[in-house]
């Protein structure tokens, strides 16, 4: 492709960060992932970071820190990467999907209430392509029913609500360090709360159980079964040093989505989902709306041009469909639509004005 659909920011700073790591000899997680920890935690403004192994991990542990167990309900959008979904399940509990908005392509937080029963526990929102969700919406949700917000904010490092930045804003916040993200660690996942108890737990459960104040041997004490979601220090290099230029890669990332809206402002039969209010967008990803987005998706891609569908809708794929850990409510009207009419363009910090001129000269010439 000449023009692909992501690029990782990778500097030399950060080669040479990892080579450090290599040269040193301690490449599991280490003092290079708890300095990375550190700085996230600073960065999002919460108490406690942990690093995983990736988004979908980070959610799992975050079910089983809450006691999310068999008989349990927790309510999830349609319109998203499986992961969301798939969580419940994997520890024992009941996804139940519901649709999305429209508009913002995030969870609708009427068919939230109407999912609501005396199992639901926890609702796991999507701060989708890092549009963040509206929390004072959902908060009202939240405190009239007693429920946990875990948000899956795998895209959306960097997005903020009413000046409170995304991880500082439910329960629990997992964000994902994939290469499509704005972060990237190759894999990878960050646990955000402010909740001790939890931050502890989740912390002693991917390090296999252990508990490093105990007293059994050199301070280590096995406490609980638990397993192996550690980042390596070689990752967490990686995040290290992309975290430290956060400030201008979100500028330019800002600046190269303002770029399309204006080159494709006034283009008959394009749509732009809508922003939160009072959010600021950290753009993972640049989305549009076109009738006939599989058509563009196909005639891009004859041009060397690299674009994608936006998400998933889960309720299409048999792993959901015919879960008895799945509850399917009401007929995904909406997240059908979005998973039918999204684009999403390339969008990286290497990208240029004259290529972006390119891309929607090719759009607009469909
Ligand atoms: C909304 C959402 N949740 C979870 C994930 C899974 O993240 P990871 O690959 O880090 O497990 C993704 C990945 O694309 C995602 O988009």
């Amino acid at each position: 492709m000449k023009i692909p659909l992501i690029k990782p920011y990778i500097d030399q700073n950060i080669k040479n960060k990892v080579l450090e790591v290599l040269d040193s000899g301690y490449l599991t997680e280490g003092t290079v992932t708890k300095e990375y920890e550190d700085k996230f935690a600073d960065y999002i403004g919460c108490k406690h970071a942990i690093a995983v192994t990736s988004c979908t991990t980070g959610l799992e542990i975050a079910l089983r820190a809450m006691g999310i167990d068999a008989g349990d309900e927790v309510i999830v959008p349609d319109y998203t990467y499986p992961a969301t979904a798939a969580v419940a399940p994997i520890v024992g509990a009941t996804s139940v999907i519901v649709d999305v908005n429209r508009e913002t392509m995030h969870i609708d937080y009427n068919a939230v209430q109407s999912a609501i029963t005396k199992k639901t526990k926890a609702i796991i929102p999507v701060s989708s392509f890092g549009n963040p969700i509206d929390y004072e919406k959902l908060n009202l949700i939240k405190e009239k029913f007693g429920l946990y917000i875990i948000e899956d904010a795998a895209p959306s490092v960097g997005a903020a609500y009413e000046n409170k930045m995304v991880g500082n804003l439910a329960d629990i916040t997992v964000f994902s360090f994939h290469p499509r993200k704005f972060i990237t660690t190759g894999e990878g996942g960050m646990i955000t709360t402010n909740n001790k108890e939890w931050a502890e737990w989740m912390n002693s459960y991917k390090h296999f159980g252990m508990n490093i104040s105990g007293a059994i041997h050199e301070g280590i004490c096995f406490e609980r079964i638990g397993t192996n979601y550690k980042l390596s220090n070689i990752l967490a290099a990686i995040g290290l040093g992309q975290l430290n230029k956060i400030d201008s890669l979100l500028k330019k990332r800002k600046n190269l989505a303002e770029n399309y809206l204006n080159l494709l402002s006034g283009t008959k039969e394009i749509e732009f989902p809508s922003t939160t209010i009072n959010g600021k967008h950290s753009y993972q990803s640049f989305i549009l709306f076109h009738k006939n987005r599989d058509t563009i998706m196909k005639r891009m891609h004859n041009n060397g041009i690299e674009v994608q569908i936006g998400t998933y809708a889960l309720h299409m794929h048999k792993a959901f469909k015919y879960n008895p850990l799945v509850k399917i409510e009401g007929k995904m009207k909406n997240s059908k639509w979005c998973y039918e009419h999204a684009l999403t363009l390339p969008l990286y910090n290497e990208l240029t004005f004259k290529q972006q001129k390119f891309i929607v000269e090719k759009i607009k010439s469909l």
